[in-house]
């Protein structure tokens, strides 16, 4: 086994249909669920069968091809407009992920000018995206660990891997491309409440690369970063606005703080697909709200007392002047700003 290897498929599309690795089981069990409608589809991504930005955009693009074949079948006039709600829902399904959206209107606009089956050409699309995305995160793999100084430990937060892109990853595919380089001592990840991200699906990624890891919980960042434990907390990001904020998992703004504070590198990892110009700043953001029971509850047994209530974002934004690293596929850009951004190429809004 080498040491750069990704062996993990979360997304798999086959002819019956979209198979997604189910995340909620992990990492007890790999069972894959197979879909094979568009309802399912955005089911499975507000229910976090299927979760981070990446991962959620592609697999809301081949959701549309499974809704664009049962429409041109049941209704070859109507298709279109059947076509239009699906793509509503498969929006509404997560909020803040600005993948999602922008994998869905890449595939609309591949609808202009279809007459006859829209699934092949949808099916093409999507599938460019989900081969784009896995091209993205090597690239800022090697951007990113190309940073990073040998010998250097680092945090990374939530699970950005492979599990939440179409391979690979995103921060965690920085910390594998540092790793498979020799460049890191030692990695750690934090639990990431209140869906554990960190403690069941990135220590699950890096456990099979056989990079060792060390999980925190969530209140050890601050007292790691005193220790000087870690030269780089790495995260990925659900979207980045034209001023350079980054709205990523709820806790990400607490780690840009204490790094700042101790003098830590603070590295965001993210595809242009993430960027967001259309909106000015991280303030505009629809920061999506999940169920108290997430919170409140946990390995389906209430740990808190009865009477209480729970607040529960699901992300937060950090203000661009904590972010010493932005990394995309086109570059490393330090101190990221309004203006150092317009040079990239956004998911969605206008560069520059
Ligand atoms: O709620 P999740 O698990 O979908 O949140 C995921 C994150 O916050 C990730 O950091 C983000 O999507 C970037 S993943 C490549």
């Amino acid at each position: 086994m080498t040491k750069d290897t990704d062996t993990i498929h979360t997304i798999r599309w086959t002819d019956a249909g979209l198979e997604l690795l189910d995340q909620r089981d992990l990492p007890r069990e790999e069972n894959y669920l197979l879909f094979a409608d568009v309802t399912g589809v955005a089911g499975a991504i507000r229910d976090m069968v299927v979760r981070g930005a990446p991962a959620i955009g592609i697999t809301a693009a081949y959701g549309l091809v499974l809704a664009a074949r049962q429409h041109y079948a049941e209704s070859p006039q109507d298709w279109r407009r059947r076509l239009d709600e699906d793509i509503g829902l498969l929006a509404a399904a997560r909020p803040t992920a600005v993948n999602l959206v922008w994998a869905l209107q890449r595939l609309q606009h591949r609808l202009a000018g279809i007459t006859g089956d829209p699934a092949p050409v949808l099916l093409e699309e999507a599938r460019a995206i989900h081969a784009e995305d896995i091209e993205a995160n090597r690239r800022m793999g090697a951007h990113g660990a190309a940073v990073i100084d040998a010998g250097s430990s680092v945090l990374t937060y939530c699970n950005t891997g492979s599990l939440a892109t179409g391979g690979y990853g995103t921060a965690l595919g920085v910390i594998r491309s540092a790793w498979a380089a020799g460049k890191l001592q030692q990695v750690y990840a934090s639990e990431t409440r209140p869906w554990l991200q960190g403690a069941r699906l990135t220590a699950w990624e890096l456990v099979r690369d056989r990079i060792p890891v060390t999980l925190i919980t969530d209140n050890a960042a601050g007292y790691l970063m005193q220790g000087r434990r870690v030269q780089w907390v790495i995260t990925g990001a659900d979207r980045v606005t034209a001023n350079g904020d980054v709205i990523n998992k709820i806790g990400t703004s607490s780690l840009a703080v204490n790094c700042r504070h101790y003098g830590v590198g603070f590295m965001v990892v993210a595809p242009c697909s993430t960027l967001d110009f259309s909106l000015d700043s991280g303030a505009l953001v629809d920061i999506e709200q999940r169920a108290d029971a997430e919170v409140l509850v946990l390995a389906d047994r209430r740990i808190a007392a009865a009477g209480a209530t729970a607040w529960n974002p699901a992300f937060d934004v950090t203000p661009a002047e904590l972010v010493d690293c932005l990394v995309t596929e086109q570059g490393v850009i330090r101190a990221p700003d309004r203006a150092k951004l317009a040079v990239l190429e956004p998911g969605f809004g206008n560069s520059g």
